[in-house]
């Protein structure tokens, strides 16, 4: 039967062969907190792979040491990190899937032994500590650490680069008006809010001509917050410069209490597609194919990410072609029975 889940999409020169994304999560698994690939990750992403999911999206993948969110973080930072993420790529294409890697920097949120750096000095809650206020030239660095990374990341084969503008880490931070109180110009209007963002969308771009997504968190919850029309803004930004998609997430800048329901963030990817005209992908509480299927269908977003449910289940893909009734090819070891 036709499904449109499992049509193939192309997003510039690359083409997924389904538009089921594994959504980047954080596994904490490097063992020597030098933030190289382990035989998990391996076992991990390839699983995902052979699962016949279309994105294999590795985790928030840290462009400086001390931007880490923890001190078992995957790793970017440095030319002896590439060979490992480079075998990790190949078994992901090896089962015909793509992949991706999630650039990010934790900014206040970072825990580790290093500086905390942020664009204002404001502390996330009493449990963080309060971070030193970014200069220019820390900035500059950060920028240079994003080009950087991007170079890495063609060098290791990926696909696609997502950048993590989300969930209150250091991109989000600069983009909020309830984290950034900077004078200078990355601070105050939404333009100049905006110009970090800008800068490493750049600083990849000089490096890398994959696809970039960028994740964003498109609600703050709280009144004070960027607004939708911030976020029209920020993707029509993001468009001019050739962004791809948006991954439309929510949340993270300040401690907020929320319920999530089935398909929460969905009404996000859905009204910033059809207002700003760019690819976007709905996550969040997306669990079934039925679900899925409905989203992209009815043009609500273009890719689904998949997060809980794919760590609870490496064949979430299949197991959702089964209930809409749609062949997929198997692994040659597994064509038998599939
Ligand atoms: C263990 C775990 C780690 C996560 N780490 C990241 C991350 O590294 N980057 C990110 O953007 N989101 C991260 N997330 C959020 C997920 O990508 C996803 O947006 C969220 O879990 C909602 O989707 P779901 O309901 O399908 O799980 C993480 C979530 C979980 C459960």
């Amino acid at each position: 039967m036709e499904r449109k889940l499992f049509e193939p999409i192309s997003i510039n020169q690359v083409t997924l062969k389904n538009r089921i994304a594994m959504s980047p999560m954080c596994m904490y698994a490097c063992e020597q907190e030098d933030g190289k690939v382990t035989p998990f990750h391996i076992t991990h992403y390839e699983s995902r792979a052979v699962g016949q999911t279309g994105l294999v999206m590795l985790e928030a993948t840290s462009i400086q040491p001390e931007g880490r969110i923890s001190p078992q973080d995957l790793g970017i930072w440095e030319d002896s990190q590439i060979k490992d993420l480079k075998h990790l790529t190949s078994r992901i294409h090896a089962h015909g899937a793509k992949s991706g890697i999630q650039l990010a920097h934790a900014g206040r949120k970072a825990r580790n032994s290093g500086p905390i750096l942020a664009p204002s000095p404001i502390a996330f809650n009493e449990n963080l500590e309060s971070p030193n206020e970014m200069t220019t030239g820390d900035i500059d660095e950060t920028i240079k650490a994003f080009k950087n990374a991007a170079r890495r990341a063609k060098e290791a084969n990926f696909d696609i680069i997502e950048i993590h503008a989300a969930h209150g880490y250091l991109i989000n931070q600069f983009l909020s008006p309830l984290t950034n109180h900077r004078n200078d110009e990355y601070g105050g209007t939404k333009e100049n809010r905006y110009t970090f963002l800008q800068k490493a969308i750049e600083a990849v771009q000089s490096e890398n001509d994959s696809p970039i997504f960028v994740r964003i968190s498109a609600s703050e919850y709280h009144k004070d917050g960027n607004s939708y029309e911030d976020f029209v803004y920020f993707s029509n930004q993001m468009k001019n410069q050739g962004v791809a998609l948006v991954d439309c997430s929510s949340g993270g800048v300040v401690p907020a209490q929320i319920t999530p329901y089935p398909g929460y963030q969905v009404p996000f990817a859905e009204k910033l597609k059809h207002d700003v005209g760019i690819k976007t992908g709905a996550v969040g509480l997306i669990t079934n194919g039925a679900q899925a299927e409905e989203i992209l269908r009815n043009n609500r977003a273009d890719l689904v990410f998949i997060g809980r449910p794919m760590l609870l289940n490496p064949y979430w893909t299949k197991q959702v072609s089964d209930e809409l009734d749609v062949k997929i090819e198997a692994p040659s070891s597994y064509q038998k029975i599939w």
